[in-house]
C-alpha cells in the first residue's frame, strides 16, 4: 500500500496535502506523560522498546498526524560514543565530560562499534513497523554533525554557543576531527534505522543559527550532505528530509541529493518557495505558538496553503511543538490541514 507521506516526499500528486509536527511525541500529551512517569526518566524511557512504540504511536492516534516519527533523542549517538549523559529536570539534557581536546575525543568509540549499542533503537523500530497502520509512514531520524557536536563541547544546551564557537575559530581542526567522527557514525546508525524499517530519514540542524552564514556550509550543511549523498547512494527510495533552522540567508547556496527542504518559522514560506520549490519538496512552517489559538492556526494554514497550492509540500511547524500547548488545538491544526488541501 502506497503511504501518502512517502509519496509526497517524492513530490508526487497526493489526495491531500499530509502533516506531522515536530516533538509530536512529547510532554503535550497526557498520555505521554504517563509512560513517562511510568519509565521513571526521559533515558529510561529512550531504552524500552515497548514503551518507545507506545509514545511513537500516541499522535497518530489522538492527533491524527499522516506520520510517526520514532521516539528517542538526537543525544542517544554521543551518549553510546561513550559521553555521559544525564536528563535534569527543568533544565535539560547535560554532558558531564564536554570535549575539549583531541585526548578527550579519542577516547570515544565510533562508527560501526558505536551504532552496535543503539540496538534499543532498531528494536524500537522494529515493534512500531509491527504495529502501525500500512497507510502511515515512520520517520527516523538524526541531529546533524553541527548539532551534536554543539553539546558534545558545550555539555549542554546554550544561549552564545561561545565554547563551540572558540573552537570553530581558534581550533577549527578539532572541531572537524569531532564532526568527522560523529559523521561516520550517524552513516551507520542511520542505515541501521532504515535496515529496521524507517520510511524516512530526517536530519535536525536545531542549531544551524548558531553559526554565521559564510562559514554554515564548511561546519554543518557539507557534512549533513554527505550523510544523504551516503544514503541515497545506498537506499534511493528512502527520502530524506533536511531541516537547517534559522539560517535563511543560506536559501541561496542549499544543495545536495536529498528530497525535502525543511523550513523554519522564520523564514517566510513564499521566499523558500522562489528559491527551492522547484528543486525539492518543502516542509513546513507554522509557528509553533499559532497553535495557541486556533483562530491564528487556521489562518496561517490557509496562508501556507495558498502558496503552496498543495503542490511539493508536506505541512509542519517551523520547529517543535511546546508542552503547554492544548491537545486539542494540536488535533484542530492537523484536521485544518487535511481540510484546505483536500482535493
Ligand atoms: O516527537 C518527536 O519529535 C520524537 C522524539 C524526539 C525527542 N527529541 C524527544 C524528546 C525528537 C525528534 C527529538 C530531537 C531533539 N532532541 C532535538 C532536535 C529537534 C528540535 O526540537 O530542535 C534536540 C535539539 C534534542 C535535544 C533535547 N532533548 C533537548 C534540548 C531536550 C530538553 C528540552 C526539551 O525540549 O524538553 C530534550 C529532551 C526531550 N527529547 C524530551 C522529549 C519528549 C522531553 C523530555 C521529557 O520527557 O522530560
Amino acid at each position: 500500500m502506497s503511504k501518502i507521506f512517502v509519496d509526497a516526499c517524492f513530490g508526487k500528486e497526493t489526495p491531500y496535502t499530509p502533516v506531522w509536527m515536530m516533538r509530536q511525541a512529547g510532554r503535550y500529551l497526557p498520555q505521554y506523560m504517563k509512560v513517562r512517569k511510568e519509565a521513571g526518566d526521559f533515558l529510561n524511557l529512550c531504552h524500552d522498546p515497548k514503551k518507545a512504540c507506545e509514545v511513537t504511536l500516541q499522535p497518530i492516534d489522538i492527533v491524527g498526524v499522516d506520520a510517526a516519527i520514532l521516539f528517542s533523542d538526537i543525544l542517544v549517538i554521543p551518549n553510546e560514543m561513550g559521553m555521559h549523559l544525564e536528563f535534569i529536570q527543568g533544565e535539560g539534557p547535560n554532558f558531564k565530560n564536554p570535549i575539549a581536546s583531541q585526548d578527550n575525543l579519542d577516547e570515544l568509540i565510533q562508527g560501526e562499534e558505536a551504532a552496535n549499542k543503539l540496538t534499543y533503537v532498531y528494536d524500537a523500530i522494529k515493534l512500531v513497523r509491527e504495529e502501525l497502520a500500512h497507510d502511515k509512514a515512520l520517520i527516523g531520524f538524526t541531529g546533524s554533525p553541527w548539532t551534536l557536536a554543539t553539546y558534545m563541547i558545550e555539555g549542554k544546551g546554550s544561549k552564545t554557543y561561545n565554547i563551540c564557537k572558540k573552537m570553530m575559530y581558534s581550533n577549527p581542526c578539532l572541531l572537524h576531527n569531532i564532526l568527522r567522527k560523529v559523521t561516520d557514525t550517524i552513516k551507520i546508525y542511520m542505515e541501521k534505522q532504515i535496515q529496521a524499517g524507517i520510511d524516512v530519514v530526517q536530519i535536525f540542524d536545531s542549531w544551524a543559527s548558531a553559526i554565521e552564514p559564510s562559514m554554515y556550509d564548511e561546519f554543518s550543511w557539507s557534512y549533513m550532505v554527505e550523510i544523504a549523498e551516503h544514503l541515497k547512494e545506498k537506499y534511493p527510495h528512502i527520502p530524506i528530509i533536511m531541516f537547517p533552522k534559522g539560517v535563511p540567508a543560506f536559501l541561496d547556496k542549499v544543495y545536495g541529493n536529498f528530497n525535502v527542504f525543511g523550513v523554519d518559522w522564520g523564514t517566510p514560506m513564499s521566499l523558500a518557495k522562489e528559491k527551492l520549490g522547484d528543486k525539492y519538496v518543502l516542509q513546513g512552517n507554522m509557528e509553533p505558538c499559532r497553535l495557541y489559538s486556533k483562530e491564528k492556526t487556521t489562518a496561517c494554514v490557509e496562508k501556507i496553503q495558498e502558496i503552496m497550492q498543495g503542490k511539493r509540500h508536506i505541512f509542519n511547524l517551523g520547529h517543535g511543538i511546546l508542552p503547554d500547548v492544548p491537545v486539542e488545538n494540536a488535533i484542530h491544526f492537523i484536521k485544518e490541514c487535511q481540510r484546505v488541501s483536500k482535493k
